[in-house]
């Protein structure tokens, strides 16, 4: 069993590398930003309260996203889980921890992804997604072979994310640097961390993150 998180702040890259690591290591992608958006699209109860907490750019409450995860963990048959965007504050982290344990497993790596705050802008505004698979592209650096049309599942249903403009843009990076950075330094002292260039072409960070995947299940 193979247990990471990617650790970063919003455009990173985080989604971008796990939809790899699903393909490459057959690990299960475990996104709360996925699921809560799934809440929201479906109408929920929950989806309900957290849309306005997403759009603002504010975090969910941990409870919420514990408790998904929790869900989560308890039914997926998986070799392994990607984190994608949990944790994000202290009491998520350690939730984590008390999870993995109670079920018997641990973590192997967190991967912290590293990018400026000038190139996280270019990479927000520039982002779009698939509605129908999930797909990430970008205007400029992953633009879609063909107008208008998903290259992996062929859907005509290329979206932007509400969140992904200026202003919530601004709250998200504030929101990381307050609640969810100190992680970093939680990972370090636990020995867990390993730190990526996220500024690299996509297939260079893939490689980096192979590297560190190949060191930390090796010992
Ligand atoms: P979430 O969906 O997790 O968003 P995020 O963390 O802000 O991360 P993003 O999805 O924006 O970026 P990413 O790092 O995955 O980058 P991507 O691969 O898409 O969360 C959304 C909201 O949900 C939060 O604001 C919060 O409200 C709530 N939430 C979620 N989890 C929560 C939690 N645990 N606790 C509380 N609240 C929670 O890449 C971005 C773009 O860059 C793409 O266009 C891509 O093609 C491009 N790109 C990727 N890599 C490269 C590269 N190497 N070079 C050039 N371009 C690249």
């Amino acid at each position: 069993m193979t247990n990471i998180i990617l650790l970063g702040p919003p455009g990173a890259g985080k989604g971008t590398q796990a939809r790899r690591l699903v393909e490459e290591r057959g690990l299960v992608q475990l996104s709360t930003g996925d699921m809560l958006r799934e809440a929201k699209d479906s109408g929920t109860e929950m989806g309900k309260i957290v849309a306005d907490v997403m759009a603002r750019g504010d975090l969910v409450t941990d409870e919420i996203v514990i408790g998904l995860i929790e869900e989560k963990l308890a039914t997926a048959k998986a070799n392994g889980f990607i984190f994608d965007g949990f944790p994000r504050t202290l009491a998520q982290a350690d939730a984590l921890a008390s999870l993995l344990k109670r079920s018997g497993n641990q973590l192997d790596a967190v991967i912290e992804m590293r990018v400026d705050d000038e190139a996280l802008v270019d990479r927000i505004s520039g982002r779009f997604t698939c509605g129908k698979c999930g797909e990430v592209y970008h205007d400029k650096t992953k633009p879609v072979k063909v107008d208008g049309t998903c290259d992996e599942c062929g859907s005509n249903d290329l979206r932007h994310r509400a969140d992904d403009n200026a202003e919530s843009l601004k709250q998200r990076l504030m929101e990381y640097y307050k609640k969810t950075s100190p992680l970093i330094g939680y990972y370090y002292a636990m020995g867990d961390l390993f730190t990526v260039d996220g500024l690299q072409e996509i297939e260079d960070v893939a490689k980096s993150i192979a590297n560190v995947l190949d060191q930390a299940t090796a010992s």
